[in-house]
């Protein structure tokens, strides 16, 4: 939520800002702005909409300097417009502050300010801080920004710059991500690598608590309560650059789609070994503590909880331990029962969710141990949990979800053979056809891709739809709640996802001549009871899709249009059903003309709770 950079050193700092931003969008996209000091001078330029819309007004008007800050926002207190996009100045101007996360206790400080003449222009909780930075100040930026801490409250990344002291820029971090990219002779701030990586591969992380000054030849971290020191360790990012460029694609969700047999091959790399066994470098979770593990919670947001659902599945049917799945928005505030016997999955592409973030730490504090799946290897949820597994699926860029959830997907499966070695549950045949089937994947998804055409006719023939069945029963259902949410989220249109025995209990009164259905059909044990089901949607007028493992020809006679995808176990077809699900989203998408890889409302990276 929200994407902030900044600068200091000795090129123009506008074009780095703007890029550094582009590089930040898919964090919040409703407004954009920059602050640079000029000669000692702050000015600000901020648009509301698309980054494009601000790239317009420094067109006509722009800013020169060498030190500077930027904002790209993901609206929550006031919509967007110019007057709420950040950079927020004090009545002087001579304060600029850009802010990642919610301060929560802005009311209060709003109240003050107003109290002492303080005219406030935006509607957000942010320009408090401009307003309190000239209130407290006293002639030392970093002790006034520290002062600042002790009065706010809530989850915020923070850099500020002054005309008073336009040599340095001081940020700060306290549950809301932020990294430090060292330059030579320049040094960057940004709240996601992906904006220093064009500049420089050496980064530091900040931790919660952190305070940074930092000017073009220098860092400092030390903690914004005491003012102490703090050693962070200097990271060298091996991200390649073209990762973060959408190449010949026309969007980075289809890209990502497409990456997918590379980023399966990715993240079994290395664990599997000799015997098929499967390892983990660097998992420290030994036999003893999985014998003893009672029962396990998989708690996720979005996607990632959708893959903790196939997780759930694969962990129960190979090891027999309990599974238990939970929306990490309501796992903590519903008194779970955990133990020091529960093992708590956390799955996050990001690894920053606020929601996933917050589970984990009340399991913690429960007395249980927290495994992290995470895609970012230095985010807050892989550095927070005891135990971490990386998807090596590379930075996902487009807000919708694709290339993650299948990389998770494997890593559930290695992680319940994993479970089993140490449990001894499984014999070696057993698990030899069960990596075989594995390694098998990343060639049946590249199959499955070179019919992407087959579901574009389909993709299209839904655009003007309003509403949209998916069902499925076992995973299947799972697949078609992963389906669901990617269609509602890139092409607007309303769709739910039903468990296929389940609609005639209410929701087959919705469904009416034409109404589309996508039905998954790959639990070879369960093929007659869905076709049933599919029966029923037919019997009411609807125009079915099946999506079915080849061979099941039979499946022509019961729907309107098929797609067939290679044969696999049970347990792994999920990876072959999202991808046509994944690809009826996006050609859906472009059938409508949205803008795929960042739909309206929605951010990459949801920071907040
Ligand atoms: O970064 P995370 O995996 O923790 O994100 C969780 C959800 O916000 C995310 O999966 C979201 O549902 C996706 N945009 C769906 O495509």
């Amino acid at each position: 939520m929200c994407g902030i950079v900044g600068y200091i050193g000795n090129r123009e700092v506008q074009p780095i800002l703007v890029d550094g931003l582009s590089k930040l969008e898919y964090r919040g996209y409703d407004s954009a702005g920059i602050a640079v000091l000029e000669r000692e001078r702050l000015d600000v330029r901020k648009a509301e909409g698309r980054l494009a819309n601000l790239s317009e007004k420094l067109d006509k008007r722009p800013l020169k300097g060498t030190i500077g800050i930027g904002h790209t926002r993901w609206a929550t207190h006031g919509g967007p417009s110019d007057a709420n996009s950040h950079p927020h100045t004090d009545m002087s101007g001579k304060f600029s502050v850009v802010h990642n996360g919610i301060i929560e206790n802005y009311m209060e400080l709003k109240e003050e300010l107003m109290g002492k003449g303080v005219v406030f222009r935006s509607e957000t909780d942010t320009e408090v801080i401009a307003h309190l930075m000239a209130d407290l100040y006293d002639g030392d930026l970093v002790r006034t920004v520290r002062a600042l801490i002790g009065r706010i409250q809530g989850a915020f990344s923070i850099g500020v710059i002054t005309e008073h002291e336009p040599d340095k820029l001081v940020a700060v971090r306290q549950a809301s991500p932020l990294v430090i990219g060292a330059g030579q002779g320049e040094n960057f701030i940004a709240s996601d690598m992906a904006a220093v990586i064009e500049h420089t591969r050496d980064v530091y992380i900040l931790e919660d608590g952190d305070l940074a000054v930092i000017t073009a030849e220098e860092i400092t971290i030390m903690k914004a309560e005491t003012g102490a020191p703090a050693q962070r360790k200097k990271l060298r990012v091996h991200w390649d650059v073209e990762q973060v460029k959408k190449g010949q694609f026309e969007h980075f969700m289809l890209k990502e789609i497409h990456e997918q047999p590379l980023t399966l091959r990715n993240t079994m790399l290395g664990r599997l070994g000799r015997d098929d066994q499967v390892t983990f470098e660097g998992l420290e979770l030994t036999d003893k503590y999985v014998q003893g593990i009672e029962k396990i919670f998989i708690v996720a947001c979005g996607t990632a909880y959708h893959a903790g659902l196939v997780g759930k599945a694969a962990i129960e049917k190979l090891t027999r331990i309990p599974v238990e799945t939970d929306i990490a928005s309501e796992f903590r505030y519903r008194d779970p029962i955990v133990t020091d016997k529960t093992l708590v999955i956390v799955v996050s592409q990001s690894g920053e969710t606020a929601d996933t973030l917050a589970a984990l730490q009340e399991s913690q504090r429960r007395g249980a141990k927290v495994l992290a799946i995470t895609n970012v290897a230095t985010s807050s949820i892989a550095r927070d949990a005891d135990y971490v597994i990386p998807t090596v699926a590379g930075p996902e860029i487009a807000v919708a979800s694709t290339k993650a959830y299948t990389a998770q997907l494997i890593a559930f499966y290695l992680l319940a053979i994993y479970f089993c070695q140490a449990k001894g549950t499984l014999d070696d045949q057993e698990r030899r056809d069960l990596v075989r089937g594995l390694k098998e994947l990343p060639l049946q998804v590249e199959k499955v891709l070179e019919n992407a055409d087959e579901v574009r006719c389909f993709a299209e023939s839904i655009k003007d739809q309003k509403s949209l069945f998916f069902i499925g029963r076992g995973l299947d259902y799972a697949v078609a709640l992963e389906g669901s949410l990617k269609l509602k989220e890139i092409s607007y249109i309303h769709s739910e996802a039903y468990a296929a025995g389940e609609l005639k209990h209410g929701s087959l009164a919705l469904v009416e001549e034409g109404t589309p259905v996508i039905a998954l059909v790959t639990h070879q044990e369960l093929y007659e009871k869905t076709v049933s089901n599919i029966k029923e949607v037919k019997a009411r007028g609807a125009h079915v899709m099946g999506v079915t493992g080849e061979g099941n020809m039979d499946l022509f006679n019961a729907v309107d249009e098929i797609c067939f995808i290679p044969q696999a176990s049970q347990l792994f077809a999920p990876i072959l059903a999202v991808v046509p699900l994944q690809l009826i989203s996006y050609y859906t998408s472009l059938a409508l003309g949205n803008d795929i890889d960042k739909p309206r409302n929605l951010a990459k990276s949801v920071t907040v709770e």
